[in-house]
């Protein structure tokens, strides 16, 4: 398989296995809620916090997501973009040694990543799934790295958010409509995403016209493109008119002794007047009760960046907009990959948790279905985890809670 290269890489292959694990101290103060629910959220390097994690929660998640750093070279706000924040450039100092000093802005980041990503592998289940969001800055060297530590049979897909409603005017070559969010399974054999509820304009193809008992269906086609060898009789339809065969190029895609089969059980539709070209009823009650997710998530279905930050302004507060965190993503978004990749009683697991979106999803999803899901979040910003994501987790509770009683929305 081929594999990527790049300064430093040797020296961080192995790294996780030497980073030395530290106990995690709890904070009575800080923390709210049940004390027996099991969500953490924890304040620190991730690098560190899932070296200290790891021996209680070795293959138990069933679902990480991450939403690291997009490396896209605007260093204007320091927490969140920047491979050359001092901590991160001490950090490679030590870890990487002299070669540090002819890091590229992308060997930094990959020398951040591979470790973290070779330890977050760690927790997962043998049927759970990695989500990473990331951007073109580094979607291609992200992809090698996971094929690396998670092995490329484990690929499942990319899936491509559209997270802006309106082009950017001021853009220099093309207006980005999206980003991308990586998805591998811990075991591809192992893992299998829940169905999406079908949606009401899915189910209005489906009506009742004769009056089925059955219920109702939609007209399949009949004729289809792929050769069938027993798929070119004629029909003589119950009106009379007969249909030589099926249209050139075509075959029924059914044998005649099959149709008639299927007519004797009510299951074809001639059309009003018994000479149309016979369809196959396919009946509601019978299709699966949800759909196979595709890989294009539009804004319409999982939010987009402006809802995601008015979302989080209604909620926390900020002393000015220049304190306002940047780059939340929409609870939508991260409620899809939850209700796709989760059961009731399933752990999910953020590292780059940021304003906490995840953990705010994970209680929106319990809410819908009474599930008991916990979350494990780890920032590593104080300025973000006491001010922002505590903040944010403890009054996206309340307002869950408060519809539960009834109560108004917080604004
Ligand atoms: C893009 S933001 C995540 C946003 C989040 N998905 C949300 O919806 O709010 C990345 C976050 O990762 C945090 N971060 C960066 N490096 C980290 C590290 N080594 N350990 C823990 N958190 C880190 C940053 O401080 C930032 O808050």
């Amino acid at each position: 398989m081929p594999t990527l290269n790049w300064i430093g890489k040797d020296a961080v292959v192995d790294h996780h296995r030497r980073v030395p694990t530290r106990l995690l101290e709890c904070d009575r103060e800080l923390s709210v809620g049940d004390p027996d629910a099991e969500n953490l959220l924890v304040e620190g390097d991730n690098l560190e916090a899932l070296k200290a994690l790891l021996p209680r929660y070795r293959g138990q998640v069933k679902c990480i997501y991450i939403d690291p750093p997009y490396n896209t070279g605007n260093e204007n706000w320091v927490y969140n973009d920047n491979v050359n924040d001092p901590r991160v450039r001490k950090w490679l100092g030590e870890v990487v040694g002299k070669e540090a000093e002819d890091l590229c802005r992308h060997d930094k980041w990959l020398c951040m990543m591979y470790p973290r990503l070779a330890l977050l592998r760690e927790f997962l289940r043998e049927d759970g799934a990695i989500f990473v969001s990331i951007a073109d800055h580094e979607v291609q060297n992200l992809r090698a790295i996971l094929d690396e530590v998670f092995g490329r049979q484990n690929f499942i897909a990319t899936v491509v958010w559209q997270k802006v409603y309106a082009p950017k005017s001021s853009a220099k070559y093309f207006s980005e409509d999206h980003d991308y969010i990586l998805v591998y399974a811990r075991n591809a054999e192992r893992f299998l995403p829940n169905l999406m509820p079908r949606t009401d304009k899915q189910n209005k193809a489906y009506s009742n016209r004769d009056d089925d008992p059955r219920g109702p269906w939609r007209p399949n086609n009949l004729a289809a493109r792929n050769y069938y060898s027993k798929g070119t009789y004629p029909i003589t339809c119950p009106g009379g008119r007969v249909i030589t065969g099926p249209p050139r190029g075509s075959y029924w895609r059914v044998s005649k002794e099959k149709l008639e089969l299927l007519d004797a059980e009510g299951r074809i539709y001639w059309g009003k007047d018994g000479n149309s070209v016979p369809a196959p009823k396919i009946f509601l009650s019978e299709v699966k009760q949800g759909v196979v997710p595709q890989t294009l998530w539009k804004y319409e279905e999982v939010g987009h960046t402006q809802e995601a930050k008015k979302e989080l302004v209604s909620l926390c507060d900020f002393d000015s907009s220049a304190d306002v965190f940047i780059t939340p993503k929409p609870t939508r978004l991260i409620r899809r990959i939850i209700d796709l990749a989760t059961e009731k009683d399933s752990l999910i697991l953020d590292s780059f948790a940021g304003s906490g979106t995840t953990g705010h999803a994970v209680m929106a999803a319990n809410k819908a279905d009474g599930g008991n899901r916990r979350c494990i979040l780890v920032e590593v910003e104080p300025e973000v985890s006491q001010r922002v994501t505590r903040q944010r987790l403890e009054r996206a509770s309340e307002q869950l809670s408060e519809c539960e009683t009834g109560g108004g929305e917080r604004v």
